[in-house]
């Protein structure tokens, strides 16, 4: 069992495999970066799974495949077949944004994938656009139709922002409750990154626009997850709530995130970083465990996120999300 240094049991491991990104939404990558990791950084799918087998041994059964946009990598299901191989009953999850995922979800089911996560923040083309800086909503309502179809578990996210997408809750809603999926309504994280002039909706403001039309009863957290749920009380659908700024999802936290570079990162909003690329390119799985021992004794107790807006000239991490895989 992994145990970090404030006794929390760390059994979920993110593990980012790109940070570039085929979308530009304003939340988080609004333009291309100035440089991307160069090719040769990146660790490579045998690199990669080394040390998650470190990880998966000492227990992690919990994995999540993120970028950017994962589906970017080039035989990304030769490396979910490698994951599910070792460990076939790991919960191994991907977050998309599932633009590619016409062409790629019969792949990833047959490789072993169980869930996904989708980015779905309006279903009005225009706005989709605008959001994601790039005409993508009809081949991400094809993708999440695909995913379905395959027989992949799949829940949605959104991310509101004020005028722009706050009219779009209910919809967004319903349009899951018809396909009786989970959506994550997830409160917008400010980071420095993001378009500056974006606004989110607080987690109350969320809820009051559920209330307009159905009674909802808070169910609570679902174990260690950001996710904290509601019941709707006319249909029984269930919607959670991601809300970071509250953050007291922190003392309950079971991850840990990996980059696509060999970067082990113990907290979203963290910048020290430990790296476990020398010793997954020399093969040494000793060294491996060494670094993941140090990243969880030093995983901080909670995030640096201050209520409501941060203070002047304070920052809460440098890293940018797609970098650092949500
Ligand atoms: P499940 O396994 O389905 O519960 O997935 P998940 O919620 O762990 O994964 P997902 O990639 O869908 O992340 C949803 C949102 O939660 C994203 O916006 C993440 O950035 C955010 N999130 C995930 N982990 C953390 C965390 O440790 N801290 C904070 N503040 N936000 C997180
Ligand atoms: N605030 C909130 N959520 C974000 N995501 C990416 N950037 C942000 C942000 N700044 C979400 C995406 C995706 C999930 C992994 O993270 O919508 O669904
Ligand atoms: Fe790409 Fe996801 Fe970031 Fe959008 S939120 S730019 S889809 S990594």
């Amino acid at each position: 069992m992994l145990i970090d240094g404030h006794g929390r049991t760390v059994n979920y491991l993110r593990v980012s495999v790109t940070e570039r990104c085929n979308f530009r939404c304003q939340y988080c990558m609004p333009e291309k970066p100035f440089s991307w990791v160069p090719k040769e950084n990146l660790l490579s799918f045998e690199e990669l799974f080394l040390f998650m087998k470190v990880a998966m041994d000492e227990g992690v059964n919990k994995i999540r495949i993120t970028g950017g946009e994962p589906l970017l990598r080039e035989d990304l299901d030769t490396f979910i077949k490698m994951i599910h191989d070792y460990k076939p009953d790991i919960d191994l999850a991907l977050t998309t944004n599932a633009y590619l995922l016409p062409q790629t979800a019969q792949k990833l089911k047959d490789a072993g994938l169980k869930r996904l996560n989708i980015s779905l923040d309006s279903l009005k083309p225009e706005v989709a656009h605008k959001i994601a800086q790039k005409d993508v909503l009809g081949q991400v309502l094809k993708g999440i139709d695909k995913a379905l179809e395959v027989g992949l578990g799949v829940k949605i996210n959104m991310v509101p922002l004020k005028g722009i997408n706050d009219d779009e809750i209910l919809d967004i809603m319903e349009y899951c409750m018809a396909r009786n999926i989970k959506v994550r309504f997830i409160e917008y994280m400010e980071n420095r990154h993001a378009d500056q002039a974006l606004k989110g909706m607080h987690g109350k403001e969320i809820l009051s626009k559920v209330k307009e039309k159905y009674t909802i009863r808070a169910l609570g957290r679902e174990g260690a997850s950001p996710s904290f749920n509601y019941k709707i009380e006319e249909n029984g659908y269930e919607f959670g709530l991601i809300d970071p700024h509250k953050h007291d999802f922190c003392e309950s936290c079971n991850r840990i995130r990996l980059t696509a570079e060999g970067f082990l990162i113990p907290c979203l909003y963290f910048d020290e970083a430990l790296s476990i690329a020398d010793s997954v390119k020399k093969g040494d799985i000793e060294a491996a465990s060494q670094v993941l021992a140090k990243v969880l004794k030093d995983k901080p107790k909670e995030n640096r996120w201050i209520e409501g807006e941060l203070e002047e000239g304070q920052e809460v991490s440098s890293r940018a999300f797609y970098e650092t895989g949500g």
